[in-house]
């Protein structure tokens, strides 16, 4: 089955990072793999009046499928109109390898694509970029790209260090490519481990203002911004989980970027570490429970309220649209 996003009811990212960084707010791309945390984000949103971007990496695709994931998107549409509220909702594909899966994606309704060249040289990151966009344009779906590397585990991508973005490359890149936003690397990192213990967990902030002072008004985007919440870290190592080292980005560190020109920050780890903690609990608590609407209910609304409270302590986006319940 092939849909048009429009017809879903889903939105591409233009508008609402141009609200974003004229409101001075940044929206949440929050990950899902499955109908529960699907809800848990839309849910979430809904009551906060808070735009979303649905995102899914091409793991979370194969999981869910290309036939069920755009329809759980307009299942989150339909669940936000229901609650009341009238946030935006878009899908995006995280990490797009290729030209290839950006055509499926959009092919299946997606409406919102990265392609990932950080791991290629500039002029092929430049040159791979310019092809996914010139394709998207067709559709009216926008395009993410990113310049610089994040350490950590990006589906079977692992990078040992980050490499920041360098200021000096933005500009141009931006320009040739014609792309709608853009990924920088300043130290955060995807996963459950963004720092060593020990050491100060800072972003690289100098490098964001100097970006932004070269791409004035440009949608950035903040990828790896999980803070690692220790409170779930405890509580799944608590119910016999194993965790050692876990930290990630405070989130001081990130209301000050939500605020200047980043209009997009990414966050899968926390609502893995929320989902996980609330299965823990219930089958710690309730040995005999083997009903999963017990155990996935818990954790989906584990997940709604961290999702609530970053979106109140980070993005600052609530009451940017009318808000439900
Ligand atoms: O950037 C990586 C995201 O956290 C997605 O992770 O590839 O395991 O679904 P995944
Ligand atoms: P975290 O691992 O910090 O949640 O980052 C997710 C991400 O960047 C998805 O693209
Ligand atoms: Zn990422």
């Amino acid at each position: 089955m092939s849909y048009n996003y429009k017809d879903l009811g889903l939105s591409n990212t233009r508008e609402m990072f141009a609200k974003a960084n004229k409101e001075h707010y940044a929206v949440p791309a929050f990950n899902f793999n499955n109908m529960e945390q699907m809800l848990a984000i839309v849910e979430a949103c809904a009551e906060m009046g808070s735009p979303v971007i649905l995102q899914c990496s091409t793991g979370a695709l194969k999981y869910m499928t290309k036939e069920v994931t755009p329809l759980l998107a307009k299942a989150a549409v339909d669940r936000a109109r229901a609650m009341g509220s009238d946030i935006p909702v878009a899908l995006h594909l995280d990490h797009g390898p290729n030209l290839d899966a950006v055509k499926s994606c959009i092919d299946a309704g997606f409406s919102s694509v990265m392609i990932d060249g950080s791991h290629y040289s500039f002029e092929e990151n430049i040159a791979i970029t310019k092809e996914v966009v010139e394709y998207a344009k067709n559709f009216d779906v926008t395009v993410e790209a990113e310049l610089g590397v994040l350490a950590g585990v990006e589906d079977d991508v692992v990078a040992e260090h980050s490499i920041f973005t360098n200021p000096d490359e933005v500009e141009e890149f931006v320009s040739k490519t014609g792309v709608d936003s853009l990924a920088i690397a300043i130290g955060t990192s995807h996963g459950a481990h963004k720092f060593k213990p020990g050491t100060n967990p800072k972003l690289e902030l100098d490098i964001l203002a100097e970006i932004e002072r070269r791409i004035p008004g440009f949608p950035i985007v903040l990828h790896g911004s999980s803070a690692v919440p220790q409170k779930y870290v405890e509580e799944i190592k608590k119910y016999g989980g194993e965790l050692t080292d876990a930290i990630g980005i405070p989130n001081s560190e990130l209301m000050g970027a939500a605020k200047s020109g980043v209009a997009k920050i990414n966050v899968d780890t926390d609502g893995r570490l929320a989902f996980t903690a609330g299965v823990r609990r219930v089958f710690a608590e309730q040995p005999g429970e083997f009903d999963p609407r017990k155990y996935l209910g818990v954790a989906k609304e584990e997940m709604k309220s961290y999702y609530k409270e970053k979106i109140k302590e980070v993005f600052g986006s609530e009451n940017a649209y009318k808000a439900g319940k």
